[in-house]
């Protein structure tokens, strides 16, 4: 996901919401990753700030994700007879709600305590409680055996930073893949740095807006995370509002790559 925006503007409404008294939501194993010097700030930090808002405002980023649909496209190209999946990052369900069902097993992996409780409320209303099991782990770290599944993705979560994925990250998703099974990146944010590892690229062509609740909650949430387009979102007052506008990339791409036999 790239939120082109200058660095030192990036994220500022989040980076407003917290303060470094909130890091004391962390658990020490999230601690060690997200701040490891002990020192975060997520005023000045905002990958510090998302990880703040997981945790404090977790029906809020659920509004978020829920604007923020994937492509069909992309839903289409995965395995459709992927038996054992492994979701890591797998926040409030954005693509395990479109997993779930599709085979026999999925394993939703997602730090955020706040995120699982509101994810495995999403998949007993959809009637897929008993298939899609909901569980704390890290990228580094995956509570999986070798081999388990035959598809392993991670949708807006994996980055090359080490404490969100990184290359420890990249070859835990690979150890937990079958031989010819598939690990996809859907919405990358580096394709240059998964390239290296051999992963390929697929994009998915066709206009898309981000489709907020209402027009009403269009402009609050343009307010929070797309600050720079807010004025925009406000003058047009429609729900709809065209990824253009909000000046990020749409999710509608991915980079995967078959694991050897
Ligand atoms: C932008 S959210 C995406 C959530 C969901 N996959 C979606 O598409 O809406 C990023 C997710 O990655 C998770 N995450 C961050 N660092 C992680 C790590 N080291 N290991 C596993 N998940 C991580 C966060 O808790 C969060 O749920």
């Amino acid at each position: 996901m790239v939120r082109p925006e200058a660095p030192a503007r990036r994220g500022r409404e989040l980076r407003r919401r917290y303060t470094a008294a909130d890091l004391g939501v962390l658990t020490r194993e999230e601690a060690t990753r997200f701040a490891p010097g002990g020192d975060g700030d997520p005023q000045a930090d905002v990958v510090l700030a998302w990880q703040l808002l997981y945790r404090l405002e977790p029906e809020l980023y659920d509004r978020l994700i829920r604007a923020e649909r994937l492509h069909p496209g992309i839903l289409g190209w995965l395995p459709p007879d992927a038996d054992r999946i492994v979701e890591v990052g797998a926040g409030s369900g954005r693509l395990t709600l479109q997993l779930a069902g599709r085979g026999r097993e999925l394993v939703a992996i997602e730090p955020a305590r706040p995120l699982r409780q509101l994810l495995r409320r999403k998949l007993g209303e959809a009637g897929h409680g008993d298939c899609a099991r909901v569980t704390p782990g890290f990228f580094d770290e995956l509570p999986v055996a070798t081999g388990f599944a035959d598809l392993v993705v991670a949708c807006s979560a994996f980055t090359p930073a080490s404490g969100h994925g990184g290359e420890a990250g990249l070859a835990e998703m690979e150890r937990v893949c079958r031989p010819g099974g598939c690990v996809a990146i859907i919405w990358p944010n580096n394709l240059d740095w998964l390239a290296a590892f051999g992963y390929q690229y697929v994009c998915f062509e066709g206009e898309m807006s981000a489709e907020f609740a209402s027009p009403q909650e269009a402009i609050e949430l343009a307010g929070i995370f797309y600050p720079g387009a807010a004025a925009e979102v406000r003058r047009r007052g429609r729900r709809r509002v065209p990824y253009p506008v909000l000046g990020i990339n749409p999710p509608r791409d991915l980079a995967f790559k078959v694991v050897a036999r």
